[in-house]
């Protein structure tokens, strides 16, 4: 499994003067033309480090495996466009793409289904596992410890001969450990995975079949979901993304990185946005004609309540992602049959928002988890499974990032620096002397 690394050129430099001392630092550009300085002698030279909070504007590494441009609203995968990649790609296509850094060949593609497939199943012992855990359980916790839990069961992930096998684990497990969080939370028996069916229809099956009946997975139903796990599959250095890159700094194993990624991806500004978009809409749902006061609630700056689904730290303009659900979204109702009220409702929020200063200002759009709910709901996906799919879908990319931060040479543990703000030294005070 090689991956690409970027090229560095060093074209220019910017001069930096601090107490009567200057540093030249380079600036490294990126194959689109993206500069950054190299700031590895700010501190060593001039006793400087740069604040950055969010790290809105720090590069963490350099890397080969997605490209987005916020302004342009670009994402691709090594390459190739996203909007290709949903019209002509499968999921197991794209996870061989992001980890491998090519598209497959049949036979390449052929293997990765066999060995997929081939490892679907749960050790025995994951039912006990389960069974520990509240009936209420959020599948989100329930996935991050599932995933940690895998490190018991296969000891030794972290070797390059072996990590092979923990990357094909990770991805054929994904989606058992999310349906048996989902039958947990039901208290259902869990189904076993079924071999003859695609990657898509065996998650449905497992999370809808049950001993005493069969289920029929609908291939509209199967073909959405897989759209939805290609367009979430990586997008570069964003909180889960450098959450797993930070714990796998420490030589922490894939297992355990992955499962603090699965954490960090939980967060409603994060991942968890795509619960509270449906949650949101269902609210202005049952209280009709409410879209314009909630819009002016997230727009008041003392009230807390955001339009989730809405903005984006790097995409300045339409999200590439919402604009590709968006079309699926009435393909798919149409499709299905179910209700078109919630997605009418976030149009007419979505048409409010594009009209109104304030998130025109801000440069606030639609997106990925904006239109991702509204299809995961017409396909009958229970709402608090919502960020665990996206959790599956954006395996691929977390194993890609893992992989390609282990393999650079000059990778170093993660350690950011701060500016203390706290109280300067002071003596020890005594209990009885303490007011
Ligand atoms: N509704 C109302 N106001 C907003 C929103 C929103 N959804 N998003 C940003 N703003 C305002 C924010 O209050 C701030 O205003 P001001 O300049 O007056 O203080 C300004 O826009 C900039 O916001 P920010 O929080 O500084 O921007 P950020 O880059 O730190 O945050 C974000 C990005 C995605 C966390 C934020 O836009 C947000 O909270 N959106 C809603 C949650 C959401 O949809 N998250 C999913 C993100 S996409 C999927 C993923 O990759 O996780």
């Amino acid at each position: 499994m090689a991956t690409q690394s970027s090229v560095k050129a060093v074209m220019d430099n910017v001069e930096v003067t601090f107490g009567g001392r200057s540093v030249r630092l380079p600036v490294v550009r990126g194959s689109e033309g993206e500069a950054a300085i190299d700031i590895g002698r700010l501190r060593s030279d001039l006793g400087l480090i740069t604040l950055d909070p969010g790290y809105a504007n720090t590069g963490s590494c350099t890397s080969a495996i997605t490209f987005i441009d916020g302004d342009r609203g670009i994402l691709r995968y090594r390459g190739y466009p996203i909007e290709q990649l949903a019209e002509k790609s499968s999921f197991l296509e794209v996870v061989w793409l992001l980890i491998h850094g090519e598209l497959p060949s049949a036979a390449q593609m052929k293997e990765l289904k066999a060995q997929v497939t081939h490892h679907t199943m749960l050790h025995e012992n994951f039912r006990r596992f389960f069974a520990a855990l509240p009936k209420d359980a959020h599948p989100m916790p329930v996935c991050a410890a599932a995933v940690g839990a895998l490190a018991t069961f296969y000891q030794e992930p972290e070797s390059e001969g072996l990590i092979h096998d923990t990357v094909i684990r990770l991805i054929a497990k994904m989606p058992s450990i999310a349906a048996c969080s989902y039958k947990h939370s039901i208290g259902q028996p869990f189904m076993y995975p079924r071999n003859d069916l695609d990657y898509a229809s065996n998650f449905l099956y497992m999370m809808f079949a049950t001993p005493c009946e069969e289920y029929e997975v609908d291939p509209v139903v199967a073909r959405a979901l897989d759209l939805l796990l290609i367009l979430h599959a990586d997008h570069e250095q964003n909180c889960s993304t450098s959450t797993v890159r930070l714990v796998g700094s420490s030589r922490a194993n894939l297992f355990a990185s992955i499962s603090a990624g699965i954490s960090a991806l939980w967060g409603p500004l994060h991942g968890g946005a795509n619960q509270q978009v449906i949650e949101m809409l269902e609210r202005i749902a049952a209280e009709e004609g409410t879209a314009e006061r909630f819009l002016a609630r997230a727009k008041d700056t003392n009230d807390t309540t955001r339009l989730m689904g809405f903005g984006h730290r790097v995409y300045k303009s339409y999200d590439p992602r919402a604009a590709i659900l968006k079309r699926t979204c009435t393909e798919v109702i149409n499709r299905v049959g179910g209700s078109s009220r919630l997605l009418e409702i976030a149009m007419s929020l979505e048409e409010l928002a594009l009209k109104d200063e304030y998130f025109v200002s801000r440069r606030l759009y639609p997106n990925v988890d904006f239109y991702s709910g509204v299809i995961y709901k017409a396909i009958g996906i229970p709402v608090n499974m919502f960020t665990a799919l996206f959790a599956m879908g954006r395996t691929p990319g977390w194993i890609a990032q893992w992989l390609e931060m282990r393999r650079e040479p000059s990778s170093k543990i993660g350690r950011p620096r701060q500016i203390y703000t706290g109280a300067t030294e002071r003596p020890y005070v005594p209990m009885e002397r303490r007011g």
